[in-house]
């Protein structure tokens, strides 16, 4: 079974960063020290095996699945359970059955938190997971850009109509500064978050600059402890751990 806080990162959107988002603040909350799980529900555009650099199979035990551990995260994708990278051809109740699969079927342990990387849009596994998880929280992502802001909405409205809660707002690719330079440039526009956060009663946890990726390393979607987006992360696992404790009293 599936225990702690469930938090699904998501957006109406594609590749604003849910991914890297979800990968790098569970990261950052198992350096808290906490039991953390991550799964990647992004069934047919699974990422999250190849950000982590993580090709094993998960073993099994008793039928259940035994999640991969990496960075100290417990990882469960449908990467691995896929053939050589092989499309996924599932059709919308095979979805259904994935959620369970995946709440039910793993031996997850004790867990402080459950980050889930969710597909763009608010399609069949958005349902699902309301369905399934009827608890868990919602972390919604946008870039400062007006139109990924409103297009980012319809999945915390649907949130909300869900009776879920919006933890908050991640605006990622917020700016850019070059090293060494005070300036920062507003690639995408500057009031994507805030004009998202005010629609949706919610606020924003964390602005996330643009950094190049470490193309040296084998894992260049995880920023290394000591990174400007590293120390950005660190801050956005404390806001949500806060926010977390103070729902709960
Ligand atoms: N802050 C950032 N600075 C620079 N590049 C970034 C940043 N955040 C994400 N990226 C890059 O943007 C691309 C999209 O990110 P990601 O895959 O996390 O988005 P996504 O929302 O999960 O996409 P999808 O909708 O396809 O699942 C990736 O190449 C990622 O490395
Ligand atoms: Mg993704």
């Amino acid at each position: 079974m599936l225990s702690g806080e469930v938090i699904a990162v998501t957006s109406g959107k594609g590749g604003v960063g849910k991914s890297t988002v979800s990968v790098n603040l569970a990261i950052a909350l198992a350096r808290k020290g906490l039991d953390v799980a991550l799964i990647d529900l992004d069934i047919y555009g699974f990422s999250v095996p190849k950000m982590m650099n993580l090709s094993n199979r998960p073993k099994t035990f008793n039928g259940r699945i035994i999640p991969i551990e990496s960075h100290g995260v417990k990882v469960m994708s449908m990467g691995f359970l896929v053939k050589d990278n092989d499309p996924v051809v599932w059709r919308g109740p095979m979805l259904g059955k994935m959620v369970e699969h995946f709440k039910n079927d793993v031996t997850w342990g004790k867990l402080d938190y459950c980050i889930i990387d969710m597909p763009p849009g608010t399609g069949d596994v958005a349902l699902d997971l309301h369905h399934h998880i009827p608890q868990s929280k919602e972390i919604i992502v946008t870039t400062p850009h007006q139109t990924a802001s409103l297009v980012a909405e319809r999945a915390g409205k649907m949130t909300i109509k869900a009776n879920h809660d919006i933890l908050g707002i991640v605006e990622n690719m917020s700016y850019f500064q070059p090293k060494d330079q005070s300036e920062k440039y507003y690639i995408f526009g500057k009031d994507g978050g805030d004009l998202l956060a005010d629609t949706l009663n919610s606020d924003v946890l964390a602005r996330l600059p643009i950094e190049e990726p470490n193309e040296s390393s084998q894992t260049p979607s995880i920023y290394a402890e000591n990174t400007n987006l590293c120390h950005h992360y660190d801050h956005l696992a404390t806001r949500v751990d806060e926010k977390i404790a103070h729902k709960a009293h």
